[in-house]
């Protein structure tokens, strides 16, 4: 019992921290590299071997090659090119070579984390060399090589060039690329491709989907939901039914294990951003007379909109006095949400003339409107009719 009660808490706090976070939606790699490390560091001024911040020798002018690929050091001397994945039993060293001079590595973002001196990468004169010793099935995922090109110091990356090669490291003991977590939280959002990334060790294993509540294995029909060796499964267009508690199971030989589990939680994502209608109560006001101006969306229903305003009495830190209200209103037949915000003026003052913006925000994105409003002074308001 306790530990449902435990579980509902941290949902709710992850849906909690999920909203504040608005745009931020896409999982950070390097929380991923964290949770397969099971340590979760802070501060990023620990990086040492990182591939990526290879030392870069420059030569004034690379050879233009016309291909570039990978090669794989097998044995002393002995060199085998690789297709686009390389499976390499766990706990072996792994030696890549990629030509040219120089090159550049990028390698799953768990390595580029926290490869503990595991990872060297080498600049030789015709070619670079990445050597990984002490593997783990965590290792797993791509590698890619990116020969530079060189104008003085001035390099960069030839993405056209580029080789990449997935690299199984396959574990007799584990089926599953490891993760630290009992289960991870992911968002589902309407029309939105969604991956369960149980990634496997080996791509030789048979992998199946299944749901916890009720016991059930899900149908994977390679429409609705398919399934990538290197990547996992996705949903490619989540619909509420998707929602629920789901884990990865794989079998190879008489071995069968289950995948960390899967929170699916459904987010009804807005297809666009808002599109705000700004109207203030007069375009122009007397002093000491009061002031409102309405800012209004008309958009999906159950989508939350932000507002945030701009107003010239900001300046002389005029408080930010407003009043909302949401509702369902029928437009072309179809139910739609009106979010209104009103912005309330008091007692207007002649700092209060001119410019009031209202940028209305969902998880699409964020869009502003804008109205001018006139103040007039007590002097003009009591200026004598022309004769
Ligand atoms: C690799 O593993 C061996 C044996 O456990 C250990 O002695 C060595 O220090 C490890 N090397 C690195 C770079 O972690």
């Amino acid at each position: 019992m306790t530990w449902r009660v435990v579980l509902f808490v941290l949902l709710v706090s992850h849906l909690i921290i999920q909203f504040g976070m608005c745009q931020k939606v896409e999982p950070d790699p390097k929380t991923k590299a964290e949770k397969r490390n099971g340590k979760s560091k802070s501060g990023k001024g620990s990086e040492k071997t990182s591939a990526s911040k290879t030392k870069v020798k420059t030569t004034p002018e690379t050879p233009k090659e016309a291909q570039t690929y990978l090669t794989q050091v097998v044995n002393k001397g002995r060199f085998q090119k690789v297709a686009d994945t390389l499976t390499v039993r766990a706990g072996e060293t792994l030696e890549l070579r990629c030509k040219g001079n120089p090159v550049q590595w990028a390698v799953p973002a768990y390595l580029e984390e926290d490869d503990e001196g595991r990872l060297r990468t080498v600049q030789h004169e015709r070619y670079g060399t990445l050597i990984l010793v002490n593997t783990t099935a965590a290792d797993t995922g791509e590698f890619t090589c990116y020969p530079m090109y060189c104008e003085d110091k001035d390099c960069r990356k030839q993405y056209d060039k580029s080789v990449k090669v997935y690299i199984f490291f396959s574990d007799p003991q584990e089926l599953f690329v490891p993760s630290a977590d009992y289960y991870e939280v992911i968002q589902l959002r309407t029309n939105w491709p969604t991956v369960l990334p149980c990634q496997v060790t080996s791509p030789q294993a048979k992998v199946s989907l299944h749901q916890e509540f009720p016991p059930m294995e899900v149908n994977v029909d390679g429409r609705e939901i398919s399934f990538d060796v290197k990547k996992g499964f996705t949903i490619h267009r989540p619909k509420q039914y998707h929602a629920g508690s789901l884990y990865c199971e794989a079998s190879l030989g008489n071995l069968r294990q289950s995948s960390t589990k899967y929170m699916l939680i459904y987010v009804n994502y807005p297809a666009a951003p808002p599109f705000p209608a700004i109207q203030a109560s007069s375009d122009t006001v007397a002093v000491g007379h009061n002031l409102q101006v309405t800012c209004t969306v008309i958009g999906e229903q159950d989508v939350l909109v932000d507002f945030t305003w701009e107003y010239p009495g900001q300046k002389i830190g005029r408080p930010l006095h407003t009043l909302d209200n949401v509702q369902t209103v029928q437009v072309d037949g179809q139910n739609r949400q009106r979010t209104q915000i009103t912005l309330l003026v008091d007692e207007v003052r002649e700092v209060d003339h001119g410019t009031y913006t209202c940028t209305a925000q969902n998880l699409q994105g964020s869009r502003s409107a804008s109205t001018t409003v006139k103040v007039q002074s007590a002097q003009t308001t009591t200026k004598p009719k022309k004769p």
